[in-house]
């Protein structure tokens, strides 16, 4: 069998050496989100045909169930989760002339809402290792005029609330937990979103949960709910306000704005809710997949989620390798391709019983090598970036890229130092035809019967990449 898939793998080339692609699949497809079927469909359709966009039975019963689930009292629901956010804010008493202590790092809706409301952000440092709001930096940042805890529990990373929580307590502030990247997670066994005085979140459609567009406030305190419900829901002043301070209040929203939130997106809401734990735990298992594959494996050392790997990616297990992100080095996107290319080369040769030597590089090409009057000034290209967080849910900016024009028309800047790029110089400028061209790709040749030493093609390289060496006779 190993025998097998050795022949069959040997037998092709490395996709990166011209061979066959191994995986296929268009990444539009393997990284759609979210999971849309025929279930929320229906219920979409059904409030559609119903003409119920405008109503609110589904939308409570989607803040019902949604309470349940978080573990809380009470639950509003908004059209997005930057207007939960400000919601909240002035539901938590933030005034004018208030600051709130937010991570420094994050979507600038964690943030900003309150300057809607007349308010001040004042940004506290993230934990490098977490990225969520370091509670080492937050007292110092705090003053006379703060009122209120941001913390973010970043891309799936709990922030650390027992800190937080005592912070705000000796310092009689507010804490508002934005959930927006962390719908479900959990700290020290209890979801996130229940520890601080109230919890806002986003629902659009590239969050883990997501219904669209959409928001949701929850909170186990009945006073911030109802101040909620003054600030943006006026047409359920009736139904939640109890307090007989803010009856006199109701029928006017406070804060001058209408967070009714789409019934056609309570009703995904719902559907969304139903299948949520189940298909986290699913993601889960599949994110573990491979360290779970590997847990035990003899020989195998791991620290800080990277494997250590000897100078040919193999791990201190023979046969097992490993590239990408997951060997010590910068964790970033070039790096890893980097890694993941000499591993793949590594891989290859391991299982034709060869040892890959990477190419002899070649001499530095030096400014005087070069002549630079060859390469055009062509201005770089700005490309549409997306929000932080937007990045990290979708591949849209990496794939809005450059096509192949475009790629080539800036590539004219590379000095290409040392590298022939083909631009067929020597070979026009070649008084004695010595210079074969190859063909696309592989570059030339020199005939040196015919070569009577005359200089033009070196003296012609954009690049530098001829060198004259006398010959020996
Ligand atoms: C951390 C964080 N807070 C708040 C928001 C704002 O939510 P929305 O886009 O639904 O208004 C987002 C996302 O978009 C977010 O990522
Ligand atoms: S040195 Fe002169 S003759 Fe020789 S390959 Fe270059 S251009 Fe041709
Ligand atoms: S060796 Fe230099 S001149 Fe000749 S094709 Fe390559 S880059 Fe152009």
């Amino acid at each position: 069998m190993a025998t097998d898939l050795m022949d069959a793998v040997t037998e092709q080339q490395l996709a990166i050496l011209g061979g066959p692609k191994v995986i296929t699949q268009h990444e539009k497809s393997l990284f759609h989100w979210p999971i849309v079927t025929e279930e929320d469909e229906q219920a979409v359709i059904a409030v559609l045909r119903d003409g119920s966009m405008s109503g609110v039975g589904i939308t409570k019963q989607f803040e019902q169930e949604f309470a349940a689930w978080q573990g809380v009292k009470h639950a509003l629901a908004y059209p997005n989760g930057t207007m939960a956010l400000m919601t909240a804010m002035w539901a938590l008493g933030v005034r004018r002339g208030d600051e709130i202590i937010a991570p420094s790092m994050t979507y600038w809706a964690s943030a900003t809402p309150v300057l809607g409301l007349g308010g001040i952000p004042v940004f506290a440092d993230v934990d490098p290792k977490t990225l969520c709001l370091d509670p080492a930096d937050i007292e110092r940042h705090i003053s006379k005029r703060t009122k209120l805890i941001v913390p973010v529990h970043y891309a799936g990373h709990p922030c650390d609330m027992d800190a937080i929580m005592a912070i705000a307590k000796k310092h009689n502030l507010k804490v508002l937990e934005d959930v927006s990247h962390s719908h479900g997670a959990l700290y020290k066994g209890r979801m996130v979103g229940t520890f601080g005085h109230a919890a806002a979140m986003s629902m659009m459609a590239g969050k883990s949960f997501a219904i669209g567009e959409g928001g949701m406030l929850v909170t186990n305190d009945r006073a911030v709910y109802e101040r909620a419900a003054l600030f943006a829901n006026y047409e359920r002043h009736t139904e939640i306000v109890t307090d007989p301070e803010l009856k006199p209040l109701i029928g006017i929203p406070w804060g001058g704005m209408k967070g009714r939130l789409n019934q056609t997106a309570a009703a995904m809401g719902r559907v969304q809710l139903k299948h949520y734990p189940a298909r986290i735990r699913e993601i889960q298992a599949g994110m573990n997949r491979f360290w779970d594959l590997l847990e035990g494996v003899p020989g195998l050392e791991v620290t800080g989620g990277v494997v250590k790997v000897a100078a040919n990616m193999m791990t201190g297990h023979d046969g097992i390798f490993a590239g990408g992100d997951m060997v010590p080095a910068e964790r970033n996107v070039t790096v890893g391709i980097g890694h993941g290319k000499q591993a793949a080369r590594h891989i290859d040769a391991w299982l034709r019983g060869e040892k890959h030597v990477p190419a002899p590089q070649h001499e530095v090409a030096n400014f005087e090598k070069l002549n630079p009057w060859y390469y055009a000034d062509a201005p770089k290209t700005v490309r549409p970036m997306l929000d932080i967080i937007r990045r990290q849910s979708t591949f849209d900016e990496v794939q809005g890229g450059l096509d192949e024009s475009n790629a080539l028309f800036e590539a004219r800047r590379c000095l290409s130092c040392g590298n022939c790029f083909e631009c067929d110089n020597c070979y026009g400028v070649c008084p004695d035809n010595a210079v074969i061209k190859l063909g696309p790709g592989k570059r030339f040749e020199f005939n040196y019967d015919y070569c009577k030493g005359c200089g033009m093609c070196v003296a012609e390289c954009p690049c530098g990449a001829i060198k004259m060496e006398a010959e020996e006779i």
